[in-house]
């Protein structure tokens, strides 16, 4: 073999043994700055294939409403960008072809497919024939982001739905409508809980849990008249488990993986260091671990900036690890730890490293789905136990709809906190329209009583995320 080719063999070897790298995609604005996504060269492309492949019938595919140009999921202003096709704001590119404004619409089918009457109205009877009808009967999706989910009181259940306020009319025991917001479809990795109620989690087995994810999103969102094959819904969930995303970008302290660990790259690095109840709050961990309250530590290094705002991220950054406060009274925590009162900081429930998932799986009760925080657009459900002939009146149960346990009626999913500014509006029911408004509800649930200077703070770091 001459020198020459030998050199060509050792190079190709040299190629095909190289580990893929990860590689940052095209940025995504947003009102703090720019996010980005990381995924593996060479295995899957920005839009990824079996994720924006058509698998029903109503023309959706996942990326209609978790693709990575829209920052994995719908937020009022593209939707109703999508809506009314202004230029330059539709940031979603479709490959069934042209798709008209609501305007010149005369059919709903001529719509982008996120405007589906099967869970993009209030009801599936609503009225989608003329431009004026749709505007009202899309108005949950347009103002924010909601989409309805339907699904029935278990059989067995510890209690019975004895009324139902549906402004819809549609809502039966067979099929209660849940209006919610789309979750991230990315940063997938640091979950061990999937979906706002945890229904579609299987314990202890992702893979299992995205199968199964996948298939009903198929069946319901896509309307397919059948279910994916394996080979597909095994290449959703590869696609899936491919991509993290995180703000690289802030418009005023900059490049946020400057002398700091921002953007999306070191949390791709997390990932392989990840396992399920990492960093348990109280600890140990079961690897015996103690809790490191510390769970971000991403900005440490700016902590003594001459940038004013860089040292205010690195300001809300300390406040998210180390202020404590007491939390009585949440369902899901409180009495899962067996203590009334418990001293704790943001990352005792936000407890994964440098992602803020809960690694222990916590779906808790924050009070968010309370009739007193009701609006008059969404439906109110009252359950009554079949034992003790309790009340408990909700706009949404969450986990109590999928396990039928009374305790479990208010639960959601602690969400992971990565890429939060391009997502709004906040909360499973998108009650919360800025990362401001989260932070003004968490300080006056908890009772934190944080100073306007440190709300701002917190705010600036939670952007950064
Ligand atoms: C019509 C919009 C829509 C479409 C289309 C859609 N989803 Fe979703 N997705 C949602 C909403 C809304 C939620 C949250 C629902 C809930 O928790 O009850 C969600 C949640 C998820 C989650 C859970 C993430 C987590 O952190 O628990 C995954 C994973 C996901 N979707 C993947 C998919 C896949 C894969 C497809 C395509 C087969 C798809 N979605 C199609 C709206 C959509
Ligand atoms: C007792 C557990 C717990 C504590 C403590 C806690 N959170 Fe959360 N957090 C949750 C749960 C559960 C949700 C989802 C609630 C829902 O939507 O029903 C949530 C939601 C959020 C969201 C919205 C994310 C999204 O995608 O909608 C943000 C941001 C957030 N929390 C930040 C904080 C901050 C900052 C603190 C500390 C001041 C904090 N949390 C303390 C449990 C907790």
């Amino acid at each position: 073999m001459s020198a020459k080719l030998s050199l060509v063999a050792v190079l190709l070897c040299a190629c095909s043994l190289a580990p893929p790298t990860p590689e940052e995609q095209v940025p995504v604005g947003n009102a703090f700055g720019e996010a980005r996504s990381v995924i593996v060269a060479g295995t899957s492309s920005a839009d990824l294939p079996a994720t924006r492949t058509q698998l029903g019938t109503n023309g959706r595919v996942c990326n209609t409403c978790h693709g990575s140009t829209i920052g994995w999921g719908p937020n009022p202003e593209d939707d109703q960008a999508r809506f009314d096709l202004i230029p330059g704001v539709h940031r979603h590119s479709f490959d069934e072809g042209q798709v008209a404004s609501n305007a010149q619409a005369t059919t709903n089918d001529q719509l982008d497919p996120l405007f589906r009457p099967n869970d993009g109205t209030g009801a599936p009877s609503a009225d989608v024939s003329t431009p004026a009808a749709r505007s009202s009967s899309y108005a949950l999706l347009l103002s924010r982001a909601l989409i309805r989910i339907g699904l029935p009181v278990p059989v067995g259940a510890e209690y019975e739905l004895t009324a139902i306020d549906d402004p819809y009319g549609h809502a039966t025991v067979g099929e209660l409508s849940l209006f919610r917001r789309t979750l991230p479809m990315t940063n997938l990795r640091f979950e061990t809980t999937v979906m706002w109620d945890g229904r579609a989690t299987v314990p202890g087995d992702l893979d299992a849990s995205l199968r199964r994810q996948a298939i009903d999103a198929t069946l319901t969102h896509a309307q397919a008249t059948q279910p994916p094959t394996d080979e597909v819904t095994g290449r959703i969930v590869s696609e899936e488990l491919d991509s993290v995303f995180a703000q690289r970008l802030d418009a005023r302290a900059g490049d946020l993986a400057d002398g700091a660990q921002g953007g999306p790259l070191p949390l791709f690095d997390l990932q392989s260091g990840f396992y399920a109840e990492m960093n348990a709050f109280p600890g140990p961990d079961p690897r015996g671990v103690a809790f490191n309250p510390d769970v971000f530590a991403l900005y440490a290094g700016w902590a003594s900036s001459a940038d004013q705002n860089r040292a205010a991220i690195a300001r809300g950054e300390a406040i998210f690890d180390r202020r404590t406060f007491q939390v009585s009274g949440v369902s899901g925590f409180n009495d899962v730890l067996g203590q009334s009162t418990v001293t704790a900081t943001c990352g005792s429930c936000h407890n994964t490293p440098g992602v803020g998932t809960s690694s222990q799986g916590l779906l808790c009760d924050l009070g968010l789905a309370a009739p007193s925080r009701r609006p008059s657009d969404v439906p109110l459900y009252t359950f009554t136990n079949l034992q003790t002939h309790e009340q408990r009146v909700v706009t949404d149960p969450g986990q109590g709809l999928i396990t039928g346990k009374w305790e479990h009626i208010g639960r959601f999913k602690v969400p992971g906190l990565r890429g939060l500014a391009t997502h709004p509006p906040y909360f499973h029911d998108g009650s919360a329209a800025s990362i401001a408004d989260v932070v003004e509800y968490v300080d006056s649930r908890f009772a934190i009583q944080l100073t306007p200077d440190e709300k701002d703070d917190l705010v600036a770091f939670l952007a950064a995320l």
